[in-house]
C-alpha cells in the first residue's frame, strides 16, 4: 500500500460513521413536485419503477383533470383521484378510477401488478388491478369481493395470491383471486375480541407472514398467530405491556425486522410495533382534547415458543408515523403528529423529525434522529422505498374535503423525497455499483446466484450484505406486505480485479421465508446500499409469470415459465 493511498484510506475511515452512532442528526430532504394534483394517500411502487397514487373518489374536484377532456361516467367530476408518478422524470399522469377507493388496501402481485381492494359506498366490493405500461389505466372488477373491505390489511401469499384481512365491520378474511366462485370468506373472532365499540382502535391490522407459513396478526393491544388455512389460531401473543391501543385511529405503525438467513433459515422472526395513542385518546380527541402520543416500541420474537415483549422508548412520541425497511436493515419512522390520533381534524403537533432505528444495535443506542422536513404529514400521508434508496413522501389531508385554506393542516398535494445519510456524497467509495445482474431477473427459490459489483474503496468482506426488500402498499400508517431478507453469503465476496468483486448468495429457500414475487436487490457495504442502475435493474422476479398461469398451475407446481435467468444475465453470468 503506497503512503498517499493509506493516508486516503484513513481518512474515509474517519468520515464514515461507526454502525452504532450517537443520535447525530443525519438525511436530506428534498421537494420533488410541490403538487401532484391529487393528496397521497395510498401509495405503492410498481416494476416499472413508477409509483401508483389515489386518494378517494368522494372528494370534490382534484387539482388535476382527466386527460382528453374525460369525465367519471354518471358525475361532473372531470378530474383524477389516482396518478402514476414517473420516478425517473418526476412526472405525473393522471389515471381515472370509477369507484370509491377510499381507506383501501391492496398488493403487488407476482406477475408485477397492483391488485387493490375495497374502498366505500359504490367501491366496497371493488378489486382493481393496475397494470403499469405507458397508457395503462385501472381495471375493475365489481364483485370481486365478497365482503365489503375497507381499513383492511392485505398480504400476498405463498401461493402467489393475496389475503385481504378484516375491515371496518367485516370480522372476516377472503382471498384474490379466488379458486372457485363459491370460496367464502371465514370468519376471524380476533377480530370482534379486538373491536372497542363505536371506537375500533383494530382497524388496517398489522400482518406479517411468519417463517412457518402462519400469519402473526396485531390489532388494538395484542396478537394471534393464524393458521389461514384451517382457520385455526395457534398462538395467543401476551397482551403489549401498558396495553394501549396501536391501531386504526390510535394508528401506532409495525415492521417485521429484516430477516437474516442461516442455512436456509430465519432463526428468529421479530415485530416491531411504534407509536400509537393511550387508550382515552379517541374519545378526548373528539371533545378538543389531544393527548400526548405513546413514545413506546414493543418488540417480540414471533418465532419464539415463548415470546414475550420487550419495551424500548423512542426520542419522540408519535401517532400515525410510518415504518419503513431500508435497503441496509435500518428502520425508518417517519411522518405523524405528537398528540390526538387519526380520523378527521383529530391530530395535532406534527412530528417533522424522522428516526432511524438500527435493530442490531445495543439498546439505548438504537434510535437515530434525523433532519426534519417543513412540511407537515398527518392524518392521510404516505411513505413508500424507491429503488435508488430515496423515500417517497406524501399526502396529508386531515379533513373531509380538499381543503387549501383557513385550515389546520391543508390539504398536501405536493410530494418529497427523504434521502436518509447513506446517499451522502461523502459515502460513495463505499458504495458498490452492481455490474451484473444488471437488468430485471428471475430466480428459484434455493438458487444460488453470483452478483458482480465495483466499490472503488477497500471492501471488507465482513460488511457486505445481500438484501432483498418486497415493495410495500402503503396507507394510513402501514406498509402491507413489507419484508427484508438479508441473504445467505453475503460475507464470500472475493475480489476479482482492482475494485471488482463477486459474491455469491442463495435465494431464500421457501415461499413462506420469500413469497414469489418482485424484490429489489442491494449489495449493502458498511451501510452503504448499492446505487440504482441504468435500465430498471435488479428486481428478483420469480414466476408465476401471470395470475392466470399461477391458477392453471395451482395445487400442482407454484412455477410457472422456466424460472431460471433470463438471457441477459445468464449471458453475462458466464463472462
Ligand atoms: C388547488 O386548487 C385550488 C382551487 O383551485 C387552489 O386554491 C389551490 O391553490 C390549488 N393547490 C395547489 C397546491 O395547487
Ligand atoms: C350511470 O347511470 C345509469 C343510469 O342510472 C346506469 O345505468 C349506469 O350503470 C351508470 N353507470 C355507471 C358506470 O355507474
Ligand atoms: C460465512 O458465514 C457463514 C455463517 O456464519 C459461515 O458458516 C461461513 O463459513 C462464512 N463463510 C466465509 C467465506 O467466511
Amino acid at each position: 500500500m503506497t503512503f498517499p493511498f493509506f493516508l486516503f484510506y484513513i481518512f474515509l475511515i474517519l468520515l464514515h460513521a461507526p454502525p452504532c452512532p450517537a443520535a447525530a442528526p443525519g438525511g436530506s430532504w428534498s421537494l420533488l413536485l410541490p403538487s401532484i394534483g391529487i393528496s397521497a394517500m395510498h401509495m405503492q411502487l410498481l416494476p416499472t419503477d413508477r409509483v401508483v397514487i389515489y386518494d378517494r373518489t368522494d372528494f370534490g374536484a382534484s387539482n388535476i383533470s382527466l386527460p382528453y377532456g374525460k369525465c367519471r361516467p354518471n358525475t361532473t367530476d372531470c378530474t383524477a383521484h389516482s396518478v402514476e408518478y414517473d420516478v425517473a422524470s418526476n412526472s405525473v399522469r393522471p389515471l381515472m378510477v370509477l369507484t370509491d377507493v377510499w381507506c383501501s388496501s391492496g398488493t403487488l402481485m407476482p406477475d408485477g401488478s397492483l391488485v387493490q381492494t375495497g374502498g366505500w359506498n359504490d367501491g366496497d366490493h371493488v378489486v382493481r388491478v393496475y397494470k403499469s405500461c405507458d397508457g395503462c389505466d385501472w381495471q375493475e372488477i365489481p364483485s370481486g369481493l365478497s365482503q365489503q373491505r375497507w381499513y383492511a390489511t392485505n398480504h400476498l401469499l405463498p401461493d402467489g395470491r393475496q389475503i385481504i384481512i378484516g375491515g371496518r365491520r367485516s370480522f372476516s378474511y377472503e382471498f384474490y383471486p379466488k379458486i372457485s366462485a363459491t370460496e367464502n370468506a371465514p370468519s376471524l373472532p380476533f377480530l370482534v375480541q379486538t373491536n372497542e365499540p363505536d371506537i375500533e382502535n383494530n382497524l388496517y391490522p398489522f400482518v406479517f407472514l411468519n417463517t412457518d407459513g402462519n400469519f402473526f396478526i396485531y390489532a388494538n393491544d395484542r396478537a394471534i398467530l393464524f393458521d389461514y388455512v384451517r382457520n385455526q389460531v395457534i398462538k395467543t401473543y401476551p397482551t403489549i405491556p401498558g396495553g394501549d391501543p396501536r391501531n386504526y385511529p390510535s394508528t401506532g405503525s409495525a415492521v417485521l425486522l429484516p430477516m437474516r438467513i442461516v442455512q436456509g433459515e430465519v432463526a428468529s422472526v421479530e415485530v416491531l410495533i411504534c407509536g400509537g395513542a393511550p387508550k382515552e385518546a379517541y374519545i378526548n380527541a373528539n371533545k378538543g382534547k389531544f393527548d400526548g402520543a405513546l413514545d413506546t416500541c414493543g418488540r417480540i420474537t414471533i418465532s419464539d415458543p415463548d415470546p414475550q415483549w420487550v419495551m424500548e422508548t423512542m426520542p419522540l412520541a408519535r401517532v400515525m408515523g410510518d415504518m419503513l425497511l431500508l435497503p441496509n436493515g435500518g428502520v425508518l419512522i417517519i411522518n405523524g403528529g405528537a398528540t390526538g390520533v387519526a380520523g378527521w381534524e383529530l391530530g395535532r403537533d406534527p412530528v417533522l423529525t424522522p428516526l432511524i432505528y438500527n435493530p442490531d444495535c445495543p439498546v439505548g443506542s438504537r434510535f437515530e434522529m434525523q433532519n426534519p422536513n417543513t412540511i407537515p404529514r398527518m392524518y392521510h400521508s404516505t411513505a413508500v422505498l424507491l429503488r435508488d434508496g430515496r423515500v417517497l413522501v406524501g399526502g396529508s389531508n386531515p379533513h373531509d374535503k380538499y381543503e387549501f385554506s383557513d385550515v389546520l393542516y391543508p390539504t398536501e398535494l405536493s410530494l418529497e423525497a427523504f434521502l436518509p445519510a447513506y446517499l451522502d456524497p461523502g459515502s460513495s467509495g463505499l458504495r458498490p455499483k452492481v455490474i451484473s445482474p444488471k437488468t430485471r431477473f428471475k430466480v428459484q427459490h434455493g438458487q444460488r446466484m453470483n452478483i458482480w459489483f465495483k466499490v472503488s474503496c477497500p471492501v471488507d468482506p465482513n460488511r457486505v450484505l445481500v438484501t432483498m426488500v418486497a415493495p410495500p402498499f402503503n396507507t394510513h400508517s402501514f406498509s402491507m406486505n413489507q419484508r427484508l431478507l438479508i441473504l445467505e453469503g453475503g460475507n464470500t465476496t472475493t475480489a476479482i480485479a482492482k475494485s471488482h468483486y463477486k459474491v455469491t448468495v442463495t435465494v431464500p429457500t421457501s415461499g413462506n421465508i420469500a413469497p414469489a414475487g418482485n424484490y429489489i436487490l442491494f449489495v449493502v457495504h458498511q451501510d452503504i446500499p448499492s446505487e440504482v442502475m441504468d435500465d430498471n435493474a435488479l428486481r428478483i422476479k420469480w414466476a408465476p409469470e401471470s395470475i392466470k398461469c399461477f391458477l392453471e398451475l395451482f395445487g400442482r407446481d407454484q412455477y410457472c415459465g422456466d424460472g431460471y435467468l433470463s438471457d441477459d444475465y445468464r449471458s453475462q453470468s458466464t463472462l
